[in-house]
């Protein structure tokens, strides 16, 4: 029977890109909703930027942006990058929608009504100067253990100590300096408190959790439960609490929240009932997390949707993090891979098989160790898969004129391979991927092993019939190994149903039954990884690399003289136009103390028109280059951080054209 299945991934932040830690989740989820969509199940993989909060709020202040567009540009980003590694979201929708306010009302109301959120005055943080209430990661000072300079306001990341921000010492304001004040503040509380037993109940006798998640999912259980504080004040961008002022809903409130409405979203456009998903006792709700997040998903989220009413999760899938040759991600490491670092060097299909090929039902940690990455995708990607379909393909192609045959009697392997069929069926349904593909490779090595044993090279020679028999064998060994593919590497898996000449395999066309049947083009899989390319991906981003670091990974500190090598000076821009066909090239003519022709990569975020007239920094003594066919003598200087804004660095009006920067 065809269920009706609710998939989620957790919503990424709209401030920041996506990198492989995230691409771990959103591949093992891609790969679950897949494998139910070819078994037959209704769908819909639900997944959405999540845009609220302060970070983002301030991001966009710094950048001197509105919210709204820094989410934009970021959901832009985003939908591509996910689009490119092939993961299929039936909506990638938006936190800051007005369904997601729909809905943090209506919790909000209902939980209200009901007894379950109540207010309470508390004494914050707040910095005069900025006019605004300081969350903890917005208040450093020195650590009230160990002493440390410059810790958060909650944790220490010299001794690992957390404390409460009215301890740490000599308090100042991250985005001022100044030293906050504390203020009191009324806000709002959810009384998680009040769902203990029926947590505990729902936790104990049900797979919401998996065991290794569910002991210290209890244990905090046992510890007590303390209420949350689900409100923040202004500035804040977020969803106004309803007959409040200057009141807004956490992030955290409305993040899970964006999951049903992204839905809501996604029936509303095609005229379906939500409650098929929600409220139908045979539908199934499954969301896939990382570890850092099981608190809010494992207590918060199931409170609130049994407070409000609405259907509990049946499924909560937990993985662990990322890890890249052994070591946590890091910038200055370089190990620290974006979508689009990794995207400039390998094809995604790799990584997806990597990936699944590591991937348990349990949270364990998974590491991206380029070495084995490469050994594991040629020797069974390439070596064992790709090299099966395409010596038996191309052997029907060429000595039989790419036709099938009838099957031939009694083939003995046939029942192996049904068995082991079944086999990878069942890991996948268990979401035991590193299973499901052993279970592939052994199912190709049988394929193997039967092309090697039968050498149709010779048998064509004494009996063609059987050797097209056998290898019509093959063909539809080929046609199952497209079908459990099909979840996991779903772009190799439509190259092999192209040159089988077949499209849309399901579940449902697994077996041997292909017969008198012509193949269409064929071709290679998939290539193998050279290690010198995949080394690639982890060596530092453009953007890090002017900056040379020494041995043991700091910065390489010049000296004096080096310095002075830059011929920077002061220059007016007299001239400014747009470069014919580039959306970001300007041609500009500059004095620099004499007259100079400069093309500059900022058209997408100054005119030529503000820029006539402004004092900017330029260095004079760089090699002469052509740009889209236009001489540029010297480059102009500005800052910005990657994919983002970027500034000019400016003089004030008095200063003299030619001054020499120093
Ligand atoms: O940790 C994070 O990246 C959050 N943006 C995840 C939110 S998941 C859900 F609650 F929306
Ligand atoms: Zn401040």
């Amino acid at each position: 029977m065809a269920k009706n299945v609710f998939i989620t991934s957790a919503l990424p932040y709209a401030n920041g890109s996506i990198h492989l830690g995230h691409l771990v989740e959103y591949i093992q989820t891609d790969i679950y909703a897949r494998y139910r969509r070819l078994k037959g199940d209704n769908v819909v993989y639900v997944c959405a930027d999540d845009t609220h909060g302060t970070p983002i709020e301030i991001n966009a202040m710094k950048q001197g942006i509105k919210p709204e567009e820094l989410v934009e540009r970021y959901h832009k980003e985003h939908s591509e990058d996910f689009a490119k590694f092939d993961v299929q979201f039936d909506i990638f929708y938006s936190t800051n929608s007005p369904e997601n306010r729909h809905y943090s009302e209506l919790f909000f109301s209902r939980l209200k009504e009901r007894g379950y959120i109540y207010q309470k005055e508390m004494e914050l943080h707040y910095c005069e100067q900025d006019k605004r209430f300081l969350p903890d990661r917005y208040i450093k000072g020195k650590c009230p253990k160990c002493g440390a300079p410059d810790q958060y306001g909650d944790v220490c990341e010299k001794c690992n100590s957390t404390y409460d921000t009215s301890e740490v010492i000599d308090p100042y304001c991250v985005i001022c300096g100044n030293k906050p004040v504390v203020k009191p503040a009324k806000h709002y509380f959810f009384r998680l408190s009040a769902f203990r037993k029926e947590l505990k109940e729902f936790i104990e006798n049900s797979n919401f959790l998996q065991e290794e998640i569910r002991n210290y999912v209890l244990s905090w259980i046992n510890e007590g439960l303390k209420d949350w504080c689900i409100s923040r004040n202004g500035p804040y961008f977020g969803f106004k609490i309803p007959d409040e002022d200057d009141l807004y809903f956490y992030v955290w409130l409305d993040a899970p929240i964006g999951y049903i409405s992204s839905l809501q979203k996604y029936c509303n456009d095609r005229g379906i009932n939500i409650d098929d998903f929600l409220r139908n006792e045979e539908s199934e709700i499954i969301h896939f997390i990382g570890k850092d997040i099981v608190y809010f998903h494992a207590l918060f989220w199931p409170a609130m949707l049994m407070g409000a009413g609405f259907k509990r999760p049946d499924i909560l899938s937990v993985h662990g993090m990322l890890t890249v040759n052994g070591e946590k991600m890091s910038k200055s490491r370089g190990t620290f891979i974006t979508a689009r670092q990794y995207l400039k060097h390998l094809e995604p299909f790799y990584l997806r098989y990597y990936f699944a090929s590591s991937l348990s039902r349990k949270p364990d940690d998974i590491d991206l160790s380029i070495s084995d990455f490469v050994n594991k995708v040629n020797a069974e990607l390439v070596d064992n898969i790709s090299n099966f379909t395409y010596r038996t393909l191309s052997f029907i192609a060429k000595r039989f004129g790419g036709r099938l045959t009838t099957l031939p009697t009694g083939t003995a392997q046939t029942e192996e391979v049904m068995r082991l069929i079944r086999e990878a069926d069942e890991y996948f349904s268990e979401r035991e991927f590193r299973k499901a593909i052993q279970t592939i490779n052994q199912i190709c090595f049988i394929g193997n092993k039967f092309v090697s044993d039968m050498k149709p090279w010779d048998l064509i020679k004494k009996d063609e019939t059987l050797c097209q028999q056998n290898l019509t064998w093959c063909a539809n060994l080929c046609k199952n190994l497209a079908i459990l593919l099909k979840p996991v590497v779903p772009s190799l898996s439509e190259s092999l149903e192209k040159q089988l000449n077949l499209n849309n395999l399901k579940f449902s066309d697994i077996g041997f039954n292909l017969t008198e049947h012509n193949l269409g083009e064929i071709k290679m899989l998939a290539t193998k990884l050279e290690p010198e390319k995949a080394n690639k991906i982890i060596e530092p981003q453009e953007e890090n690399k002017e900056i040379t670091k020494d041995a043991s990974g700091k910065p390489e500190l010049i000296d004096y003289e080096y310095f002075a090598k830059l011929d920077l000076r002061v220059a007016e821009v007299l001239e400014a136009e747009r470069i014919k066909n580039s959306k970001k090239l300007l041609r500009l003519i500059i004095d620099c103390g004499e007259k100079r022709q400069i093309v500059a990569g900022i058209g997408e975020y100054y005119s030529p028109e503000e820029l006539i007239g402004r004092k900017i920094m330029v260095i004079c003594n760089l090699k002469p280059a052509k740009l889209m066919g236009v001489e540029s003598n010297g480059m102009l200087l500005a800052g910005s951080l990657p994919n983002q804004k970027i500034f000019l660095a400016t003089f004030d009006r008095e200063a003299v054209n030619g001054s020499k920067v120093k």
